[in-house]
């Protein structure tokens, strides 16, 4: 089927919502016969999508296949840019590789890369970072904002941010932040953030933010280094999860307090990023690359640098750790 008029098709579909389209509607909107509308559908239905048709009512889309395309992220979308730009593979090395060569060409500012599956997904600190096929969310945001280097990394904390919005909006779940940017649900790590740029002397030419989330994955799913660690959204549910709903949802939310953070500036989202924090008013350990520091969590600057408090009073400015609470 032509692009555009699958296009068309899955717009009037988001658009109608559970209402059914008739044939006769459905063959005006693209410009065919009945019996083309109905050949299409039946294309439709050979990619996973469960449709329902009756007679004199017509069609509409009961399901959407269970791995993911773009066209399913664009089935109602609310954005006016995030997302909108939907680089999709079935398999590569790294979203954030592709995302790098991708801002390089000048794409739009929102453009996303998604995977279904990394073989060389990353983490933060050099790890590595488990992308199994068609379970969990692998993608690349590609941001061009005018602000100084320096205050990047707001930008992990109001994507973690986002996402937590949309875990709740779309499980019911309450997920939870561990500075800087792990999500974590009763305990386990669900999600990972990392955020790379490219800049040019103190010039931001582009802020590539990659996100992991285990979704669908059952607990055998994961390597057993991790069990006591790492979960997923339908473990902690005990029920699978649409990921194409949970991706429209974090564009949403994302788009909205990205939009907010513009405009005023890093405070608003600061309120809301502490309102999910478990860390502060904590006692931790905070593992950087080359030391261990012990203390309360006081909070976080108007940067979201964490501040820590050690035994003796000196307050330390942690730019990039482990946490251990
Ligand atoms: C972390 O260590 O907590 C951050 C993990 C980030 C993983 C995501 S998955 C999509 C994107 N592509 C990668 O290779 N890594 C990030």
């Amino acid at each position: 089927m032509q692009s555009e008029i699958r296009n068309k098709l899955l717009d009037a579909f988001t658009n109608a919502g559970e209402t059914f389209l008739s044939g006769q509607y459905l063959a005006e909107l693209i410009g065919c016969s009945r019996t083309a509308v109905w050949k299409h559908m039946e294309e439709l239905r050979k990619e996973g999508f469960t449709l329902e048709a009756v007679r004199n009512r017509g069609y509409r889309i009961v399901k959407t296949p269970e791995n993911i395309t773009p066209d399913e992220i664009r089935l109602g979308l609310l954005t006016n840019f995030i997302g909108k730009n939907i680089h999709f593979e079935e398999s590569v090395e790294s979203t954030q590789k592709i995302a790098h060569r991708l801002s390089n060409e000048s794409v739009p500012e929102g453009t996303v890369v998604i995977a279904e599956e990394q073989r060389l997904g990353k983490g933060r600190m050099n790890r590595s970072w488990h992308s199994p096929k068609y379970t969990g969310i692998w993608m690349s945001l590609i941001l061009r904002p005018n602000i100084p280097l320096t205050k990047a990394p707001q930008l992990t904390l109001l994507t973690a941010v986002a996402i937590v919005q949309a875990i709740e909006e779309v499980t019911g779940l309450e997920p939870e932040i561990k500075w800087p940017n792990d999500i974590l649900i009763n305990g386990k790590k669900i999600t990972g953030i990392l955020t790379e740029l490219q800049a040019e002397a103190d010039q931001i030419h582009s802020v590539i933010i990659g996100t992991g989330i285990n979704v669908n994955q059952k607990k055998e799913d994961f390597p057993q280094e991790l069990h006591e660690k790492a979960s997923s959204l339908s473990i902690e549910k005990g029920e699978s999860i649409s990921r194409a709903e949970l991706i429209r949802s974090i564009f949403k939310h994302f788009e909205k307090l990205y939009l907010l953070y513009l405009e005023q500036g890093f405070f608003p989202i600061k309120l809301l990023w502490e309102g999910y924090a478990i860390s502060i008013g904590k006692n931790l350990k905070a593992r950087t690359l080359t030391n261990v520091i012990e203390g309360k969590a006081l909070g976080i600057t108007d940067d979201g640098v964490l501040k820590l408090e050690d035994k003796t009073g000196m307050i330390h400015h942690i730019y990039s750790a482990d946490i251990e609470i």
